[in-house]
């Protein structure tokens, strides 16, 4: 064990905080050389206090209660919980909502910490379909929201969210209470040994070590459901948001889906690209991923910031599912009939002649989804620095 928490942790991952709490994203290139799935170790980790000691508990009789609005309260063990349901396992990705955050610090400074463009993980979670759950507490009329809470007190409380009651009962969005991640059990770093996993919306709806789902007819009133992972409008600077709550206060404000978003990462910000050598051509390469299950629908790269766009190729995590091997990891349990859906994100390349490259000054991607919705232009900053999606730039260093 480390002194703030656990082992294994990848000696490759990049802090973003102090020693404490632990927060780090892996080197891009590192992550995407991966693949479509992470390795728990490398696995992006984003916790706002210490990993409670609990994550360290006889994990079968770990409890969790489900109550508020509801006709018949219970408390489950993780064993009833792995014996009395239906176990699925899906491929998603967690996003940050931070991601890509330092370049908005680089305008002007958020209140946020500097994530890179590796603030998001793919794994294969398995658990039971949050809907399972609370079909059997049979939410009364007038209920509209889950509440999650999580067992890590911290300064403002247990760190909690809500989302939709009618979103959680919906099984097309694969909302799941999950133990299980990559075929082994949950890392501590990472919720062991229940979290909850709500695919295509920010990450920070996800909560971990979950202990509490309460059904109510108001969205969460807990401090990290208001103060955390909103975009609040552009004017807003830190010191008005630190006098005026009411900014807070106004759910219209709190982030679910994920927006269209990409980065490069070959060529990587420091690789020095060899005008000289042969291949003629240089693949040009990334991620893209998009929020609410819609599936990225096309990529575009420009050399002229802008003028013109090339098309490029993409690949879906989804088109992996058939793949033995990682059906294998999960047991053969990995379940097909999201192949419609997209809750990962996906891999796009390009090649581009370096003749070409040798007379550009930049890169720059953007990508779209089946809504038509696009990557912005020009960044939206905000006070958290959430959200963050314009074109993503990579400038080309010569040599040769
Ligand atoms: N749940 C609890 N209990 N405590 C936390 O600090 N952080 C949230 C979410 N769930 C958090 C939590 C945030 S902001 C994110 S982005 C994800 O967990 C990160 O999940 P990961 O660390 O497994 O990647």
């Amino acid at each position: 064990k480390t002194p703030d928490g656990w082992l294994p942790r990848d000696p490759r991952l990049i802090r973003l905080t102090g020693v404490h709490p632990f927060n780090v994203e892996a080197p891009l290139s590192a992550l995407y050389d991966e693949g479509f799935l992470t390795s728990p170790e490398l696995f992006y980790v984003r916790n706002h206090g210490h990993v409670p000691q609990c994550a360290d508990a006889d994990i079968p009789d770990w409890e969790f209660s489900v109550g508020g609005m509801v006709e018949h309260p219970f408390t489950l063990t993780l064993r009833e919980l792995m014996t009395e349901f239906e176990q699925k396992t899906y491929p998603i990705t967690l996003v940050c909502a931070g991601n890509r955050r330092k370049e908005q610090n680089v305008v002007r400074k958020t209140k946020g910490f500097s994530w890179g463009a590796a603030g998001l993980s793919t794994a294969l979670f398995t658990g039971v379909i949050m809907g399972d759950i609370l079909r059997r507490a049979k939410p009364k009329r007038g209920a509209k929201y889950v509440c999650m809470e999580g067992a890590d007190k911290l300064p403002n409380g247990f760190y909690g969210t809500s989302v939709k009651l009618n979103w959680a009962l919906d099984p097309n969005r694969g909302m799941m209470l999950a133990h299980g991640m990559n075929g082994e059990m949950l890392r501590p770093d990472h919720g062991k040994p229940l979290r909850a996993v709500i695919p295509g919306q920010i990450g920070g709806r996800s909560v971990k070590w979950l202990k509490k789902l309460i059904i109510t007819a108001e969205p969460s009133d807990n401090w990290y459901h208001i103060y955390d992972n909103r975009v609040l409008p552009t004017m807003v600077s830190p010191e008005e948001s630190a006098n005026h709550p009411k900014w807070w206060m106004d759910e219209r404000y709190a982030i679910y889906d994920l927006s269209p978003n990409s980065a490069t990462v070959y060529p990587a910000h420091d690789e020095r690209l060899c005008l000289s050598a042969s291949p003629d051509r240089y693949r040009v390469k990334g991620y893209a991923y998009s929020g609410g299950g819609r599936r990225i629908t096309r990529c575009e790269v420009t050399l002229d910031k802008g003028k013109t766009w090339r098309l490029a190729n993409i690949e879906y995590a989804e088109d992996r599912y058939r793949d033995a091997g990682l059906r294998q990891l999960c047991g053969g349990t990995l379940d097909m009939e999201w192949r419609e859906t997209s809750f990962c994100w996906s891999f796009w390349s390009i090649d581009i002649p370096v003749s070409e490259l040798a007379d550009a000054n930049d890169i720059f991607i953007r990508s779209m989804d089946e809504s038509m919705n696009m990557q912005p232009r020009d960044m939206y900053w905000s006070v958290l620095g959430m959200m963050n999606n314009p074109w993503f730039r990579v400038t080309i260093h010569k040599e040769g």
